[in-house]
């Protein structure tokens, strides 16, 4: 096939990904994953995290070539994520495509972390409709980005003004006495809960707000009203209902999520909305868009959850689009961009 064969990076925070791709089709997806070691913390610790790239690059690249069956030589173009991210952890991923790229004689592509969450879901829906608006929920960023043409970038209409909807699912899974990352455990607690138990706060909502904040969205108001509740519930001696107040939780944060992303599809006239990042996983987040979306005729694209957390077969996916679109490589002396827009 004359599609081109990519080999993807992905190093920007807790995850070690190295992905292949042909064009749209995944190939291989291997992952090393750091999150046991920064648990007791209870969130990412950059230093472990670097340290803990630059043990599983090597190795994780070699179980995607076998997973693959190619060798480095078969490879087109190498693809990997120069930012935004954590520095210490995008350089390890940087400067080792970047010794690839030179040793196997690689075109290499530094990309947007972001618009790799985007482009991955390719590889489970096949070419995204353009332009979309794309909504990516993780532990380190909330936006809502417009996609005219992927190749080119993506325009961001809007981010988080303080923590990322993964992150306010983790501080408040801490508070329940629930393991990191978050997540996971709070959607499990929430199929058993009432999601209209507690009225929590929906950030950047309200009238005034919608003005200078229309696709922006706020989390630590949310995250203090619960710790809030729960340390009232504390202090009167009744037992936290746990699974209540998880579903409360997530019905808040789903709300916002999807009332502002396909308020985003309506005023620009889009009619495909793409959703990306670890939070995408969450399931009732998936059911309100989906339910939302039906009303407008709007059609919501979710890759599987393995896709939507951080991985290397998001940053091949990104990689194939250029290649196929004929963008120019990056210079070999690109920056890893932890601040990047
Ligand atoms: O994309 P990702 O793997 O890494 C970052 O770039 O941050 O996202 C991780 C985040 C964590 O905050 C985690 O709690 C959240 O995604 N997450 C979920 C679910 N699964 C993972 N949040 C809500 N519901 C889930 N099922
Ligand atoms: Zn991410």
């Amino acid at each position: 096939k004359d599609e081109p064969l990519v080999l993807g990076i992905e190093s920007s925070c807790d995850e070690t990904g190295v992905g292949i791709v042909r064009g749209h089709t995944l190939l291989a997806d291997a992952l090393a994953s750091s999150v046991d070691e920064h648990a007791r913390f209870g969130g990412v610790v950059p230093e472990v995290a670097s340290r803990a790239h630059l043990q599983a690059l090597v190795p994780t690249l070699h179980r995607a070539l076998d997973e693959a069956g190619v060798t480095l030589a078969d490879i087109d173009a190498i693809a990997v994520t120069a930012g935004p991210g954590l520095a210490g952890a995008l350089l390890v991923g940087v400067a080792g495509a970047k010794g690839l790229a030179l040793a196997a004689e690689k075109p290499i592509y530094g990309v947007n972390h972001l618009a790799a969450h985007v482009a991955v879901d390719t590889l489970e829906h096949g070419p995204l409709p353009e332009p979309a608006i794309a909504l990516l929920v993780s532990g380190g960023h909330s936006s809502l980005l417009r996609v005219d043409d992927l190749a080119r970038g993506v325009t961001p209409l809007g981010a988080t003004i303080d923590d990322a909807a993964g992150e306010a699912f983790d501080k408040v899974a801490r508070l329940l006495g629930m393991p990191f990352p978050g997540g996971p455990p709070i959607d499990k607690a929430a199929r058993n809960g009432d999601p209209l138990a507690i009225t929590f706060p929906r950030g950047l909502t309200a009238p005034k707000d919608l003005v200078e904040h229309r696709f922006d969205f706020s989390f630590s108001g949310l995250k203090t009203a619960v710790a809030r509740w729960v340390e009232a519930r504390e202090r009167s001696g009744e037992p936290v209902p746990v699974d209540d107040v998880a579903a409360s939780f997530q019905d808040a944060v789903c709300d916002v999520l999807t009332m502002k992303a396909i308020d985003a599809c309506r005023t620009q006239g889009i009619d495909t909305l793409v959703i990306g990042g670890g939070v995408a996983a969450n399931s009732r987040l998936k059911a309100m868009a989906a339910e939302r979306a039906a009303k407008y005729g709007i059609t919501v694209r979710v890759p599987r959850p393995k896709l939507c957390t951080d991985n290397g077969a998001m940053v091949a996916a990104l990689g194939a689009h250029l290649v196929a679109a004929g963008n120019a490589p990056s210079k070999l002396d690109f920056p890893a961009d932890s601040a990047m827009p």
